[in-house]
């Protein structure tokens, strides 16, 4: 299988976890993108469901593929979100956000009574920081918040770099909610919870891409077929 099959096959062992009548938050990214298109195919053979996208972009392809969307406004208490992650630790703790979009796939999570990460085994690993962990900012302010994340890192025991995420066009990359991404080259995450405190104290900072407590079920798919992987 290669890499593209294994998000598939996650996504596909997903829709196990839904029913009619449940609703549904959808992460965004490629692996999201395949839970939605088989889901979609689900909604088109007679599935009820409703569901709360996480960006602009999973909006539109939900809504190509035949899925109902509300907003966590009309349906604030979502049964399940199914969403991609770009590390996962054992635990289930996560980086998320490189697609841009951790600020709404947060805030849907939480409000969400079951989280389900779908990945391929490429994003398992022991120790998070090796992808950079991007943090959400308001534009205002941005070289004073920069430093500022930068000094809350190294204090909470992760030294690094961050960049400013850049469009293709070479300008700022822009967030659904109109803010800026730090991609934080941190390596190693030895206390999340100590880095996320942190960076909750940094005026400025709208998000960051560490999930804590909020999955509660991996899905992993490699070479050798999918394992499901539940938080103790
Ligand atoms: C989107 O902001 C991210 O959190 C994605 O869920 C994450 O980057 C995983 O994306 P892929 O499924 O494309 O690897």
């Amino acid at each position: 299988m290669n890499i593209e099959a294994q998000k598939r096959a996650a996504a596909a062992r997903a829709l196990d976890f839904v029913r009619g009548g449940m609703r549904i938050g959808l992460g965004t990214g490629s692996t999201a993108k395949h839970f939605i298109d088989l889901l979609g195919e689900r909604v088109r053979a007679g599935l009820d469901i409703v569901a709360v996208p996480t960006s602009e972009a999973t909006s539109a392809h939900a809504a190509t593929a035949g899925i109902a969307l509300t907003t966590l406004d009309e349906a604030a208490l979502l049964d399940l979100t199914v969403d991609g992650a770009d590390e996962i630790v054992p635990g289930l703790t996560l980086i998320k956000g490189g697609g841009g979009a951790l600020l709404r796939e947060k805030v849907v999570a939480a409000a969400s009574a079951q989280m389900i990460v779908i990945a391929d085994e490429s994003k398992w690993v022991s120790l998070l920081g090796a992808f950079p962990l991007p943090i959400e900012i308001a534009p205002f302010g941005a070289t004073a918040i920069h430093r500022a994340v930068e000094a809350a890192s190294a204090a909470a025991g992760c030294p690094g770099p961050a960049v400013l995420r850049k469009a293709k066009d070479g300008h700022a990359f822009v967030t659904d909610g109109g803010h800026w991404l730090l991609d934080a080259s941190l390596q190693r995450i030895p206390d999340p919870a100590a880095l996320a405190a942190r960076l909750c104290t940094v005026p400025g900072v709208m998000e960051h891409g560490l999930f804590i407590g909020l999955a509660h079920v991996a899905i992993l798919a490699g070479p050798e077929g999918v394992r499901v992987v539940e938080r103790a």
